[in-house]
């Protein structure tokens, strides 16, 4: 087996990413014994540290400070959805200002049917990445097709729209259960602003596809903190970019 060492100097080697070197937040995936969520947003906070490595007993000071350390959102940018997961009763910790990571896979309250990179909770697991799903919306968003036109290196919020809409087209095949409930319908191009607006460069005004595979295929923060706060004002305005789009 290769070292963990060797794999993450291979990985760096071979995309070139900027090294993320804030101290004590390097880039360490998570062991056996630690919790991670079908969220990959919180997965990447806990393997830099700015969540507990373990993925337990997270309580909402902690998510603030990570959020704004990290991706540079206001710190009270999430407060909502944390509070949305207390009132889910999801938390298995025994506190009900705290969750463990994998408490969130809980279905159908804020986990839904037809995620871009986790299956669907009624065929079986729907917290950890899944290779197969995933590259349905590699596919769909390119990421592997990059050529000389600079444009290439980035999704576009349509491609990113479509891309979300076809997944869930595929899940409602797959899944004679999938659950069409109104949290879903808005969760997936929720969380397609949410990855956008995350890993959008300002500089270009587009999302890198090398950053998005970072964020889903590993887990880790393509970049230094974005000099630019990001706020749910942000979010919003994405979101209705992403419905804008004809699917
Ligand atoms: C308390 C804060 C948060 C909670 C409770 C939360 C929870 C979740 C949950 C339960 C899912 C699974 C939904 C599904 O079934 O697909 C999810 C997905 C997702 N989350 Fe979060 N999340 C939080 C914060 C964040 C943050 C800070 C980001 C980005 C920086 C983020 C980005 C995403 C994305 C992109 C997905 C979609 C994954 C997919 O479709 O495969 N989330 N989140
Ligand atoms: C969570 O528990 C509270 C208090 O027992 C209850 O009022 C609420 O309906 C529960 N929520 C869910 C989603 O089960
Ligand atoms: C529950 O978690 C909160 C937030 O971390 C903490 O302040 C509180 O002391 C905990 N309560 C107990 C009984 O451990
Ligand atoms: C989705 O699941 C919830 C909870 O399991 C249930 O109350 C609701 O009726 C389901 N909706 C559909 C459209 O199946």
């Amino acid at each position: 087996m290769r070292s963990l060492l060797f794999t993450v100097a291979l990985y760096s080697f071979a995309t070139g990413l900027p090294n993320y070197h804030v101290k004590g937040h390097q880039w360490l995936p998570a062991g056996p014994r630690d919790s991670r969520s079908p969220c990959p947003g919180l997965n990447v906070l806990a393997n830099h540290g700015w969540l507990p490595r373990s993925g337990k007993n997270i309580d909402l000071p902690t998510l603030q400070v990570a959020v704004s350390g990290a991706y540079n959102y206001d710190p009270d940018t999430f407060d909502g959805a944390f509070k949305q997961a207390q009132a889910c009763n999801l938390t298995t910790t025994g506190n009900s200002s705290t969750f463990n990571l994998a408490d969130l896979a809980k279905h159908d309250c804020i986990e839904f049917d037809g995620s871009l990179s986790r299956n669907d909770f009624y065929l079986g697991d729907d917290l950890h990445f899944n290779p197969r799903i995933w590259a349905t919306t590699a596919k769909r968003l390119g990421l592997d097709h990059v050529s000389h036109d600079p444009l290439s290196k980035y999704v576009t919020v349509e491609q990113a729209a479509k891309a979300r809409a076809a997944r869930v087209a595929d899940a409602m095949k797959a899944n004679r259960k999938f659950n069409a409930s109104e949290n879903e319908m808005l969760g997936s191009p929720g969380t397609t602003a949410l990855y956008l607006v995350t890993l959008w460069d300002d500089a270009v005004g587009a999302a890198p596809k090398e950053w998005i595979k970072s964020f889903f295929e590993w887990e880790r923060l393509p970049f230094t903190r974005p000099l630019k706060q990001k706020t749910n004002d942000d979010i919003n305005a994405m979101f209705q970019r992403v419905q804008a789009v004809k699917v």
